[in-house]
């Protein structure tokens, strides 16, 4: 599965799913946004080659989806400038369930590329993994995600209010989800 997205820019992002030159990349993407320190209830950037191994091991043998945006001009770790996990369950009665966490890079953002991600990892996840549903978790105030998950057709079914705590400020968490079924139905 490979699909290039163009871009209003004239750029073309390549959206396929993860390998192993990808690791750092995705590492790198992901520490960006933690040092932005406002979308993500994570401290500390990711270093150790271990956890960033150990992650990609775990994706693989467990059959995970995680797909990701390249940015063919960009050379490694800086060409992985976006990436959608779909994670399994905790539960043995929830395989039928996935769980969704999405970054883009600053520089990328509001291109539409977090929307051709989700819609690539929602229908994948159906494919390879049989997923029924999807759930999320975000910020409440962040409010570009919540905006492009609604749009996407993920519906609001709760609220843990002040579930983080980060730089002094208490943020209540929104918990989304969506069947994927409803998603394929409206989007052919
Ligand atoms: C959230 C995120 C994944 C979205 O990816 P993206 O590539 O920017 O998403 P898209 O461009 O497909 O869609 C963004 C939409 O939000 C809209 N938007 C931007 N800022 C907004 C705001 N303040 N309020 C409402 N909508 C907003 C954009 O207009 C766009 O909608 P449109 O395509 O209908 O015009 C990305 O911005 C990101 O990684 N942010 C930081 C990390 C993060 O928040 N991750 C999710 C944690 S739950």
């Amino acid at each position: 599965m490979n699909q290039t997205l163009e871009l209003s820019t004239g750029e073309k992002i390549l959206i396929r799913h993860l390998s192993k030159v990808d690791v750092e990349g995705v590492w790198n993407n992901f520490n960006e946004v933690v040092e932005e320190g406002m979308y993500l209830p994570v401290i500390f950037p990711v270093r150790s080659r271990l956890e960033k191994d150990s992650w990609y091991h775990k994706v693989k043998n467990e059959k995970e989806i995680c797909i990701v945006a390249e940015a063919r001009k960009l050379k490694s770790p800086y060409n992985i400038i976006g990436q959608c996990e779909i994670s399994n369950s905790d539960w043995d009665a929830g395989l039928h369930v996935g769980v969704l966490g999405i970054i883009v890079n600053i520089k990328y953002r509001d291109l539409g590329i977090g929307a051709a991600l989700i819609d690539t990892a929602l229908r994948e996840s159906k494919k390879l993994n049989n997923k029924e549903k999807i759930v999320l978790s975000c910020f409440a105030t962040n409010e570009r995600a919540l905006s492009l998950y609604k749009t996407m057709g993920f519906r609001e079914v709760g609220v843990r209010k002040k579930q983080f705590y980060m730089d002094a400020t208490y943020y209540d968490e929104v918990l989304m989800e969506i069947w994927i079924e409803d998603y394929l139905n409206h989007n052919k």
